[in-house]
């Protein structure tokens, strides 16, 4: 269904202008930020924020980040604000970090699909923190995809997904990190990770030794969503899904290249147009398959296999493929992200092997 005429322009300073009259005037922009692409509106404006729900196919039980530009607006988006939350703030502002704390009774219930408390962040890109200056207002923002699709890394990527529901889109080239903020809900004791993303869960535990790391999946039955998945809304296992049906193999890269052979071979006979979602130390190994292949970059560079992982998989449902088949990574650092979204991708389809 189409809503509107959706223009996709570079960053341009009279672009951002106009972009925060848009965002003012109740309208939906997109733009970018440092983790991911996000569709903006006025987080004060129900309506406008509803238009944000309507757009992305998301339900309303699914809470969106409120994204701010000033330490100053923080006392209008939140009710509290803790000694904790005033050293991370601090330390990792802006930056891949969202907080969830109380929130102020002038965001509307349904920025926080009615919970108590609201997630908030202070971007660290350029475009993002200007958007937001201009616009004078906090700004609700999810990732500017349609629902439970893969996260935009590019502006591209967003005409793709949601062209036709949104105003305008900025071009501010391809996201730095790639994956989205880590989520860290300060409103429990001990303050729990939410989602790992762009910040590590090291970093955090210099501030915080007791911080904890919710698993929304059962680990030893990673098919099975944990039951406390209802503290985290929106956190569904299967989330960031390719049109391919994705399995991810985890173990030492012998037994994982002996399975993926085998696993190769049993789809293509049995029809199936398989692909390789692998890091560049893969290559030479498994280049005899013959089978179309998205490298991701090199095993020890996390930093690069993040910033490349949705537009990867977005390379390989564009080819067409029907079967992908993905390594794993592993969990140092931005790791903990990138396993995180692979087993969402996978929706749960993980082949431990040794
Ligand atoms: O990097 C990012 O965080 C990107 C960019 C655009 O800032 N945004 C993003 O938003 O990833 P989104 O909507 O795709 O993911 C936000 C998630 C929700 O799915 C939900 O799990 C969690 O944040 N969330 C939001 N408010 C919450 C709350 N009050 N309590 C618990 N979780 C919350
Ligand atoms: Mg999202």
């Amino acid at each position: 269904m189409i809503f509107t005429e959706t223009r996709l322009i570079p960053a341009t300073t009279d672009a951002i202008l106009e972009a925060a009259e848009l965002i003012r005037a109740g309208g939906l922009v997109a733009f970018p930020t440092e983790t991911v692409y996000g569709l903006g509106a006025n987080a004060q404006n129900t309506d406008a924020v509803t238009r944000i729900f309507t757009a992305k196919g998301r339900p309303t039980t699914d809470p969106l980040i409120v994204h701010i530009a000033d330490r100053n607006q923080l006392e209008r988006v939140v009710s509290a604000i803790t000694p904790l939350a005033e050293q991370l703030i601090a330390t990792f502002w802006p930056g891949a970090l969202t907080l969830i704390l109380p929130r102020h009774t002038s965001i509307p219930a349904i920025v926080s699909a009615g919970l108590p408390t609201v997630a908030v962040r202070m971007p660290n890109h350029p475009v993002a923190l200007a958007l937001l200056e201009a616009s004078g207002v906090p700004v609700a923002a999810p990732s500017a995809n349609r629902f439970a699709h893969t996260s935009p890394t590019t502006a591209q990527h967003v005409y793709d997904d949601l062209a036709g529901r949104l105003h305008l889109i900025l071009d501010g080239g391809s996201t730095a990190i790639g994956v989205e903020s880590t989520i860290l809900d300060l409103t429990s004791d001990p303050p729990r990770v939410l989602r790992p993303g762009g910040i590590s869960l090291a970093a955090l535990r210099d501030m915080i030794p007791g911080v904890i790391l919710v698993s929304r999946y059962a680990d030893s039955n990673i098919a099975t969503p944990n039951p406390e998945a209802h503290i985290a809304p929106g956190q569904l296992l299967i989330h960031y899904a390719p049109k391919a049906t994705l399995y991810l193999f985890e173990g030492t890269d012998a037994s994982i290249y002996r399975e993926i052979r085998q696993a190769a071979a049993d789809q293509q006979t049995a029809g199936q147009r398989v692909a390789l979602l692998i890091a560049d130390d893969d290559l030479a190994p498994l280049a005899d398959l013959g089978l179309s292949v998205v490298s991701l970059g090199r095993l020890a560079d996390l930093s690069t296999v993040a910033q490349r992982l949705f537009a990867g998989l977005r390379d390989l449902d564009a080819q067409d493929v029907t079967v992908i088949l993905a390594r794993s990574f592993t969990e140092d650092g931005i790791g903990a992200a990138i396993r995180d979204r692979l087993i969402r991708a996978a929706a749960g389809r993980l082949i431990r092997v040794d």
